[in-house]
């Protein structure tokens, strides 16, 4: 971190470093043999067993130190807390597809802040042994390494990060646009886990990513961690971040790259 965070930031970055360990505990260093998947908005949006475990651990951690938080969390929705100023978003596993397939980059997000202002991210990626974190104003590190980006690579030597959406048409289009960027750029990564993609620009292991259709738990914690290693965020219409449209990179990268995604269509998938 560049300075020492304040006493309400340390105590929610404690509260999720703490969670996060417990969660990676859970799904990753106990790794049941076999557990139960089920399907959500479509066949290809899984949900398992240790997702719904994993929430639940992380909501119990929270609980018991800052009982009266609010906390969303992707499978257990919305729990208004009783004193309306912390709120907490859960990503228990991002990456299901990955942890299903026990394939490397399922992490677990934990993001808090007050209003829809995060303050504090951490992005537990347990199959690479590392644990991304941020305090707003405070900096960005992996473990005890602080994030800087550095310079970036001209547009068409950038390794570009995205994803795609669980509706088959839906990700079919984002494909379309894919396939036209990848000629464009020097190549694409799709690593099937938003909140690492996030922590990996920050930490110079692609040059930027972009996605369309994400959720705030995806974005919260890894939208804190870029922005404190000095990624420039925003959407693809130019206005601020949000879930749906979100684009990520060195600031000098950005405007190039947001325009020719939009040259490309990106921003119609
Ligand atoms: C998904 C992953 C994926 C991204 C999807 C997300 P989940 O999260 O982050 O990389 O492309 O948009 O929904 O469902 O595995 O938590
Ligand atoms: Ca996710
Ligand atoms: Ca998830």
């Amino acid at each position: 971190m560049t300075g020492a965070p304040g006493p309400l930031e340390a105590e929610l970055l404690d509260v999720a470093l703490d969670a996060a360990a417990a969660a990676v505990d859970l799904i990753h260093t106990r790794r049941p043999a076999s557990f139960a998947v089920r399907s959500k908005s479509s066949l290809t949006d899984m949900v398992t067993e240790m997702d719904t475990a994993s929430e639940a651990l992380i909501r119990s951690k929270i609980a018991e130190r800052r009982p009266g938080d609010t906390v969303i969390g992707e499978e257990g929705g919305e729990d208004v807390g009783s004193d309306g100023g912390v709120t907490w978003w859960v990503d228990p596993i991002d990456g299901t597809t990955n942890y299903v397939y026990d394939h490397p980059g399922y992490n677990v997000s934990i993001a808090a802040g007050v209003g829809r202002r995060a303050l504090v991210g951490v992005v537990a990626d347990p199959t690479h042994g590392r644990t991304y974190a941020a305090v707003r104003g405070g900096g960005a590190r992996c473990d005890d390494t602080p994030l800087v980006l550095g310079p970036p690579p001209p547009l068409e030597a950038a390794l570009v990060a995205t994803g795609f959406a669980y509706d088959p048409e839906r990700r079919s289009r984002q494909g379309r646009v894919a396939g036209e960027l990848v000629g464009r750029v020097r190549d694409l990564r799709r690593m099937g886990a938003a909140a690492l993609d996030l922590c990996s620009v920050a930490a110079g292991r692609v040059d930027a990513y972009y996605e369309a259709g994400l959720s705030v738990w995806d974005l919260a914690a890894g939208a804190l961690i870029a922005e404190e290693a000095g990624a420039r965020l925003g959407a693809l219409d130019g206005g601020p971040v949000r879930p749906d449209s979100v684009l990520v990179a060195h600031p000098e990268l950005f405007e190039p790259l947001r325009e020719l995604l939009l040259e490309l269509g990106a921003d119609r998938v």
